[in-house]
């Protein structure tokens, strides 16, 4: 990175932001992996003492919207507004708590979004030109964006209007996808001149290289922008044929006839809209909105990693041109699966926000298993059965049980704290746990915040086994009262370290200790403070999710997918490869026997016979193979075949170990083009983990390559 930022705590005001929900259907988990990712990162960030406001709001233009609200025969805006209001309900009920939750369509984002837009063309940044837009002769109407379908002219998938969502989530100018078909009447469109506004993104290409070599949060965020820079930018259309949407702030009096601005221009300026309301709510002297957004203050974005080019090339673009700050992080989470396949909400494979509510578990939980369940880039499957599993285990075992057994031993022996000073062990291991949370939030890893917090409780838990209290009370109670001490002191840290992710439950402990106020208001030092001499009987915090309920929410499950008209097998093979798989083949015996087969024609004798089953497209489609490129290659120490690799696809850089050290030239494979299965399980060898499979064949494992255009990144199909 070329430019350093302190670290967090830094002080100026942070905003968080997570990406903004289309008002125009029912949450899900999907969605609140990024909104609960958000406001615990936020908690977190204050939990470090850094000022923060955490804003979103509801996204309500747009051809999504226009789309379904005119299949229900109902006004676009009373529509939104309908699926707004109920966002708002609940979100809090997963303890997301919005310093302001707006909507794009209010007069605070309306004005602001013509000021800034208003502002790039003063400065010359936007231009007009006539462009070939899709039109359905028909229906006569424009097509814009979602209204039409075709083909992806980049990757060749089937593509929507304005976006490559199933192939190379490539953002789609207007007229360019190919062989277009109205999704209005399904006609083949025709394209048609129109003059429409666009922005010279393509000035800002030196900006934003450096601007990205700034950037903290992710790797994807980077990387995949860097690509698009490297490929040429474009400039970007502003402008849509339709009614719903912000008018084109053209001068004071007249406007262009049903031409709106594109709902991604409206949309991010919704960030600066929501932190200027809340700024005015509680007072510009309370929160300085404009430090934040005009000046040099902490903006952190967290998104779906579907949107990082709106996040890391035209927003900043726009940022840069009307003069405002631009974002210091930008967080692109991975997307969610269910039961190991792709989330559908036209499938009903998903967890419905409020089906979640109705079955009457905690949000707490959701919280845990959303947050740490994965790093924040990766992909996280959602199962009842491993949600029990990680809810049991560390919430139940670890976390619930340490805290009980401290606090109502503490209780039952000394109505509270002992009073006793915190050992030496104790406390510099207490210091150690928040130095990990403090790394963790400027790594921008939700899952090391939360271990941080279930390590410190399993150490407890070790604490008390190796010290058994129980036989010093008699024996030695001063001793009995210093270790019950150090106890209650880490239930607390522990607390005080696992709000951002269960704050409800941490509240509950804090109110069990006797601590007055709200636990979401401590900062770090204060796990080391001591709590209140005396408390009352503690309560369990956690309850274990028994194997019936689970039972009965994977039926619930099952049965709903199937009357979508699922595809959810009886028998799902649960047995997913294990990390031998890594490695290719290369055991002495397979080498030994084809030793013979100089020859490259084989001998099909010496081949592993055909698979009689057949698999379908679907099942195909669950192999997540991809373009990488090898950028760095090492052996492993100790192990004779195994090769460590860095191998880029597009989105990150991932670490493989494969079975090729003997069988390559390690120093000639970085910048080699390679062919991988990402969604492999990560597995660990030799101590080394290997997140994913390098396909290979042959005895000198020749390594599967692609040999035309075929970018990083890109999926194999
Ligand atoms: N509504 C968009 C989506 O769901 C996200 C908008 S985020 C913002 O993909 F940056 F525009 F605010
Ligand atoms: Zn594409």
């Amino acid at each position: 990175m070329s430019t350093t930022n302190d670290d967090f705590p830094t002080d100026r005001p942070a905003v968080v932001t997570c990406g903004l929900p289309y008002a125009n259907g029912d949450l899900h988990i999907g969605h609140l992996r990024g909104y609960i990712g958000a406001d615990a990162f936020s908690r977190a960030l204050e939990t470090l003492g850094q000022e923060t406001a955490y804003v979103s709001g509801s996204d309500m233009h747009g051809t999504p919207i226009a789309v379904n609200a005119e299949q229900e025969g109902v006004d676009p805006e009373e529509f939104a507004l309908e699926w707004h209001e109920q966002y708002a309900e609940t979100f809090p009920k997963f303890n997301v708590e919005f310093d302001n939750y707006g909507h794009t369509h209010d007069e605070t984002n309306t004005e602001l979004t013509r000021e800034i837009v208003r502002t790039l063309d003063e400065e010359g940044y936007i231009y007009e030109k006539e462009i070939q837009v899709a039109y359905d002769p028909d229906a006569d109407q424009y097509l814009p964006d979602r209204y039409v379908e075709g083909t992806c002219p980049y990757c060749g998938a089937k593509a929507r209007g304005d976006e490559c969502d199933e192939g190379c989530q490539r953002h789609l100018e207007p007229g360019e996808v190919e062989e277009p078909k109205s999704t209005v009447t399904g006609n083949p469109a025709e394209y048609r001149g129109r003059t429409h506004k666009f922005f010279e993104v393509s000035e800002f290409a030196d900006f934003l290289t450096e601007f990205l070599d700034g950037l903290e949060g992710t790797s994807n965020a980077r990387n995949q922008p860097r690509q698009w820079i490297e490929e040429g930018l474009q400039d970007w259309c502003l402008t849509r044929d339709m009614e719903w949407g912000i008018d084109y702030p053209n001068g004071d009096n007249e406007t262009t006839e049903d031409i709106v601005l594109y709902v991604w221009v409206d949309a991010p300026v919704e960030y600066i809209s929501s932190t200027k309301q809340y700024a005015e709510r509680v007072g510009t002297d309370e929160y300085d909105w404009r430090r934040v957004w005009e000046d040099d203050g902490e903006i952190v974005h967290i998104i779906g990693r579907d949107i990082i080019q709106h996040h890391t090339i035209f927003w900043p673009a726009m940022l840069e041109g009307a003069d405002y700050n631009t974002p210091r992080a930008v967080a692109a989470t991975g997307f969610i699966t269910i039961n190991g396949k792709g989330l559908s909400t036209s499938r009903n494979r998903a967890i419905w926000a409020n089906e979640y509510l109705d079955e009457d578990l905690h949000p707490d939980l959701l919280r845990y298993y959303l947050t740490t369940t994965g790093g924040l880039q990766q992909d996280v499957d959602f199962s009842w059965d491993a949600f029990q599993e990680k809810v049991n285990g560390e919430l139940v075992g670890t976390v619930g049980n340490f805290w009980y057994r401290s606090l109502l031993f503490a209780y039952r022996n000394y109505e509270g704290t002992p009073e006793a000073d915190v050992s030496e062990e104790v406390s510099e291991r207490i210091e150690g746990a928040i130095g990990d949370t403090r790394e963790a939030v400027n790594d921008y890893s939700l899952r090391d915040i939360g271990q941080a917090a279930t390590q410190l409780a399993q150490f407890g838990n070790e604490y008390i086994q190796r010290n058994e209290p129980w036989k010093l009370t008699d024996d030695d109670p001063e001793r009995a009262a210093q270790v019950i001490r150090d106890c209650v002191q880490i239930a607390k840290a522990v607390g005080v370290l696992l709000e951002p992710i269960a704050p409800e439950k941490a509240q509950r402990l804090w109110e069990q200790l006797g601590e007055d106020g709200d636990i979401a208001d401590a900062h770090l030092e204060d796990a080391l403070e001591a709590p209140p001499r005396t408390f009352d009987e503690p309560g369990e915090l956690f309850a274990k999710i028994e194997d019936d309920r689970v039972d009965e929410l994977n039926e619930k499950l099952a049965e709903r997918v199937a009357a979508a008209g699922g595809d959810e097998d009886e028998d799902e093979d649960e047995d997913e490869a294990e990390g031998e798989e890594t490695e290719t083949e290369t055991d002495d015996t397979a080498s030994d026997e084809s030793a013979a087969m100089a020859d490259a024609t084989a001998d099909t004798d010496a081949l592993e016979p055909l698979i009689e089953d057949r698999i379908g497209f679907e099942d195909f489609q669950e192999l997540d193979i991809r373009v990488g490129r090898i950028e760095s290659a090492e052996g492993i120490d100790g192990a004779d075949d195994l090769a460590k690799l860095e191998v880029d696809i597009g989105f990150e850089t991932r670490q493989i170990v494969a079975g090729i050290k003997q069988l390559h030239d390690l120093d000639e494979l970085p910048g080699e083009k390679c062919i991988l299965l990402a969604n492999m399980e990560p597995a660990e060898l030799f101590g080394v983990e290997s997140n994913g499979m390098i396909l290979a064949a042959g005895d000198e494992a020749d390594l599967l390559t692609t040999h035309d255009d075929a970018v990083v990144g890109e999926k194999v199909q």
